[in-house]
């Protein structure tokens, strides 16, 4: 069954660590997050940006598919279905298809107007038990369309944000979506530092988790980091290993053309990388 994030991120925030978020492109995806998850007996919280809720033919479709492979892999671990960067009317969309968790990303609105919309958000997930993550300071970088210039979050704006009673924030810390380029001068500790002290017990949220060194995250977490979010990280492992076996012709030999086959090691990638990130989460056995 999907679960709201609110307990999980609860118990990270108080235990110190972070549950990922893995975004979910197909059913290869979904399998594989879930099996590692289970495997590694974390908590997990599988990310849908609008643009892959097209593609996968709208959330209902996700929504079945999630439930059918929770029941169908005997999947125990704590699982939220969370809709990534949402717009108002997406965040609605998936809340009607049943989706345990959304983002409503008023972050390039003004400041009013984001505290408006997501005031009424707040409103109807605590009344349906959903978990709502809000966002204050644009993630840079591009995703699905989506282009923020990223920006350092204003403390007292994730304040005003926290205080309408979502269950995590996302704030802007110098973070970006996609690769780092190789002057990215890193996140901005004196930042999160600077919002975890207004939001106290709120647990923030680290997007654009791709490529970000690994010190760096052990840090975010102990300044109140709880959930963070890779997408690219999974790509780019699918990517190289159906590149390896194509390369290596083995789509040419018996079978190997089988969807089955073909996929398999993209699959087994992206399980590798779940499995690190949740290592270095510190998510492994917290189920
Ligand atoms: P990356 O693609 O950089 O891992 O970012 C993922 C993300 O933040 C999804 O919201």
């Amino acid at each position: 069954m999907l679960v709201s994030a609110k307990e999980m991120l609860k118990k990270a925030k108080e235990g110190h660590y972070a549950v990922g978020q893995f975004n979910i492109n197909n059913l290869e995806w979904t399998k594989a997050i879930l099996l590692t998850a289970q495997e590694l007996n974390s908590p997990v919280i599988l990310g849908v940006s609008e643009g892959a809720g097209k593609y996968m033919c709208g959330y209902k479709t996700i929504v079945g598919m999630v439930n059918g492979m929770i029941e169908g892999l005997g999947i125990t671990v704590p699982v939220a279905l969370h809709l990534d960067h949402g717009s108002y009317e997406g965040a609605m969309k998936c809340i009607e298809a049943g989706f345990s968790s959304v983002m409503f990303d008023g972050s390039h609105y003004p400041i009013e107007e984001n505290i408006a919309k997501t005031t009424e958000l707040v409103k109807l997930t605590n009344e349906l038990g959903i978990s709502l993550e809000a966002e204050v300071g644009a993630i840079g970088g591009e995703e699905d369309g989506v282009i923020g210039s990223g920006e350092c979050a204003d403390p007292d704006e994730c304040k005003m944000i926290a205080d309408l009673g979502v269950t995590m924030l996302a704030a802007g810390i110098g973070n970006i979506h996609g690769k780092y380029p190789a002057n990215w001068p890193g996140l901005s500790f004196e930042t999160l530092e600077a919002i975890s002290d207004k939001v106290g017990a709120m647990p923030l949220v680290l997007h654009g988790g791709t490529g970000i060194p690994a010190e760096m995250i052990k840090k975010a977490i102990g300044l109140g980091v709880s959930k963070i979010n890779v997408n690219t990280e999974c790509q780019l492992a699918f990517a190289e290993a159906t590149r390896k076996y194509v390369e290596a012709g083995k789509d040419l030999e018996g079978k190997g053309f089988d969807p089955r086959k073909l996929l398999a090691p993209g699959v087994e990638a992206i399980k590798a990388t779940v499995k690190e990130k949740m290592e270095l989460f510190g998510s492994v056995g917290m189920a």
